[in-house]
């Protein structure tokens, strides 16, 4: 089945979106390096590539399609993102919004009948549970540790051990 053009703009859209997730995370990972927080700007990195993993699926599945892959500018992420408290805050905001964004695409599918897509698209719709779930948990561990520096550090090293 052809991938309609009103999908394949949203599939470009969202490709766009992850690009964008990975620069936003990459910058995030940059400020965290800025504030002695080794283990959450290696958090943040890791993040950061997934994301690039992300757009390439989606990628893949419009090229596999016979679709046109149409690549926008990415925008420019904020340089300062104040605590951590605050950057994980913002972390999870983000988050939901691209679960929104998924979802669109999602409904879209539905509509267009499109059900590779669909298939496709239900990866998407269960890796956000996944980053909604570890954006708030890091949220509530930051509102745990208040202004204790010594917990802040123990966390920081805590969620450098991602990926290991
Ligand atoms: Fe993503
Ligand atoms: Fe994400």
């Amino acid at each position: 089945m052809k991938l309609s053009k009103t999908l394949q703009t949203a599939l470009n859209d969202q490709i766009q979106k992850e690009y964008y997730s990975s620069y936003l995370y990459l910058a995030m990972s940059a400020y965290l390096e800025a504030q002695n927080l080794p283990g959450m700007a290696k958090w943040t990195r890791i993040q950061s590539q997934e994301e690039l993993g992300h757009a390439m699926k989606l990628f893949d599945h419009v090229v596999d399609r016979g679709g046109w892959v149409a690549l926008a500018a990415i925008q420019q992420p904020p340089h300062e993102y104040g605590t951590a408290l605050e950057l994980f805050q913002q972390v999870l905001t983000h988050e939901e919004h691209v679960t929104a964004s998924i979802h669109q695409l999602y409904a879209a599918a539905l509509t267009a009948q499109d059900y590779p897509a669909q298939v496709k698209l239900q990866w998407f719709v269960t890796e956000q549970v996944e980053e909604e779930k570890n954006a708030s948990m890091v949220v509530e561990q930051l509102k745990a540790v208040g202004e204790s520096k010594t917990s802040l550090m123990l966390l920081d090293r805590h969620l450098g051990k991602r990926g290991e």
